[in-house]
């Protein structure tokens, strides 16, 4: 098969030792590799100062707060609070495991990841369920060709796929038994939970996992490197569900994923086709429009529109044109729109899919899809269409209403020049002058803008107290508290000569909320141990989540000039906070209690 499938998959295998990737090799792979230049692949950076800057890959933004530091090794976002060093942008924008990130990045740099560079647990699992998926691809594709599977390969031909269609989609059947694969795969040597974790098998009452797949058509779904991550399954009758699909696992989130993308995104040359169903994507790279890629049964979602946005600069969405299709195409446009991307809308005639389009004209099937995609018109046309084909423009009261709604429309274009077109088009097509026309997409305009810089505000106020809250809850209550411990933190990273004076001095126990006493000892066992703990050595050591924060706490904070004399002044804050009680603590003392803990503060205060 030659779906995509990764060749050098295998070598994965088998590197499962004890030992961490060492300090060392992290080191060498960092020295080797320019984050700026890393992320100017996802990125368009532009230099500011002594940093970069660019477009927020991880939440849509119009003006850039996404900033990558070479000098420091690591990147922020003012915008939405992520941040970290190399390792943690590539895992965050490819969904990787530590340890798959470091392997990707090696690669790039012309390095080898020792062999004891170990997979952790869930890297491991991940590992196994990319090989089962592997394997059951295989395995389904060749039922194809047994006795059971020839009604399979009829119902294909039957809908017109040619054998390289199905060879180059890898396409399969899975047997009517609820044991086949289950037993194919064993013999193999996975265990009954890889398979049920990996979603191939579903657990019985009794807890034996049989085939989750059974009598379908199967599609597989192949990620960006290759690996198998899930699969659709048609059932080939009318009986509903119509499409199984893999729920999420370890490997596949069905909103981050797109059918198809690994063969598209080499044929983009700038344009997707954004289609609804498995089956229009594959009569469409049939017919040479192998740009094509669709969403896995679910609406679009924001990540699909950067991963699409990371591919191409045009978008085009060619839903069906059944009501539903016409919603969803609204929908799209919403999202794919605020990237950046240029969106249009290509609507099949006659209630057809891509799909069934094409086959109807036959050998000419081809030719004019090609033809429906020239003449596409970009959503503002989609837009303004759709509107006027709900009124009738011939009667005043019509024609009124539908300039009323046409208005916002324009108004929502970004660029003058392409507003100032449709601005005259508009008064011409309505016999109304040019200005007055101009006059009131500009009121709009400015209402639009308004409420725009309004909602912009209050979103990035409450995402960045989202953010706080979600990684460290306790903060809101402590705020004297935890800022003091960031600070120290943020003194210790930046200066090992002062982490390592706390380390032997401060207790994890004078650390206040949890979540910066959790960072603190972590750092205070990778100094004891004699490792560097510089942003960009810790990384291994948090989730992608913490070391956003992480990257937050150092980035809002500026240098100290004495950092050994503020390191103690922090760890005092601490001190004189440990006697404090919480609001609840408060609530629930006794008189008396209450009574002693106001004596301890004011001996605290006259302390100094
Ligand atoms: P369609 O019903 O348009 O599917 O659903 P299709 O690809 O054109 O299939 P054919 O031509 O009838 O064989 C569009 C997409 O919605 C998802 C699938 O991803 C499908 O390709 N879907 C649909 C499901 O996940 N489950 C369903 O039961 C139906
Ligand atoms: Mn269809």
């Amino acid at each position: 098969m030659n779906s995509g499938y990764n060749s050098d998959f295998e070598s994965v295998k088998g590197k499962c030792k004890e030992l961490p990737i060492s300090d060392q090799f992290i080191q060498e792979l960092k020295a080797r590799t320019a984050i700026e230049e890393v992320i100017s692949d996802y990125v368009q950076l532009k230099k500011s100062g002594r940093s970069y800057m660019g477009l927020c890959p991880f939440h849509n933004e119009k003006t850039p707060s996404f900033s990558v530091s070479p000098e420091n090794s690591f990147f922020h976002c003012f915008g939405c609070g992520a941040g970290g060093d190399v390792i943690t942008f590539i895992r965050k924008i490819e969904n990787l495991d530590y340890v798959e990130a470091v392997k990707l990045l090696a690669k790039r740099a012309g390095m080898t990841v020792p062999e004891d560079g170990r997979d952790d647990g869930m890297g491991r699992l991940k590992t196994r369920i990319y090989e089962a998926n592997r394997e059951a691809a295989r395995f389904y594709h060749k039922q194809l060709y047994t006795p059971e599977g020839e009604r399979a390969l009829e119902y294909l031909r039957k809908r017109q796929l040619t054998e390289k269609t199905i060879i180059h989609f890898g396409l399969g059947y899975s047997p009517t038994s609820r044991f086949e694969l289950v037993n194919h795969l064993k013999s193999k040597g996975f265990s009954g939970s890889e398979l049920i974790s990996a979603n191939l098998a579903n657990q019985s009452k009794k807890g034996y996992p049989f085939d989750r797949f059974s009598d379908r058509v199967m599609f597989p779904i192949i990620d960006l490197r290759g690996n198998v991550i899930a699969f659709g399954g048609r059932i080939m009758t009318d009986i509903k569900p119509k499409y199984l699909n893999t729920s999420d696992t370890p490997v596949f989130n069905k909103s981050r994923n797109l059918f198809a993308l690994q063969f598209a995104k080499n044929k983009a040359n700038g344009q997707l086709i954004l289609v609804e169903g498995y089956m229009d994507v594959i009569a469409l790279h049939q017919a040479g429009f192998e740009n094509a890629v669709a969403t896995l049964g679910t609406a679009l979602t924001n990540e699909q529109a950067m991963l699409i946005k990371r591919y191409c600069d045009e978008v085009v969405i060619c839903y069906d044109a059944d009501e539903a299709g016409q919603k969803a195409t609204q929908r799209a446009i919403g999202i794919l729109r605020p990237t950046g991307l240029r969106v249009k809308v290509l609507t099949v005639p006659n209630g057809k899919d891509p799909d069934e389009f094409i086959k109807s004209y036959g050998e000419q099937g081809s030719t004019r899809f090609r033809m429906l995609l020239e003449k596409t018109g970009n959503d503002i046309e989609y837009a303004i269409n759709k509107l006027r084909a709900e009124f009738n423009t011939d009667i005043v009261e019509q024609r009124v209403e539908f300039f009323n709604r046409v208005v916002p429309v324009i108004a929502g274009i970004d660029n003058t020049v392409e507003r100032d077109v449709y601005i005259t088009r508009l008064s011409e097509e309505l016999n109304v002058e040019k200005s007055a026309v101009a006059n009131l997409v500009q009121k709009n305009l400015h209402r639009k803008q308004n409420k725009l810089r309004n909602d912009a505000q209050r979103q990035a106020a409450s995402e960045l107290s989202a953010i706080n809250d979600r990684m460290n809850k306790e903060k809101q209550f402590r705020l004297r508290a935890a800022s003091a411990e960031e600070a120290l933190l943020a003194v210790m990273l930046r200066n090992s000569d002062v982490a390592g004076k706390i380390v032997k001095n401060v207790n994890p126990e004078l650390f206040i909320t949890s979540f910066n006493r959790r960072i603190y000892e972590v750092l205070r066992e990778r100094v004891k141990e004699g490792r560097e703990i510089g942003i960009e050595d810790i990384s291994g050591d948090f989730s992608i989540d913490e070391m956003g924060r992480i990257t937050d706490i150092l980035a809002v904070r500026p240098r100290e000039n004495d950092p050994f004399a503020a390191a103690w002044e922090y760890v005092k804050v601490l001190e004189n906070e440990r006697e404090r009680l919480t609001p609840e603590q408060i609530e629930q003392s006794s008189p008396e209690e209450l009574n002693e803990y106001i004596k301890r503060l004011r001996k605290m205060k006259d302390k100094g």
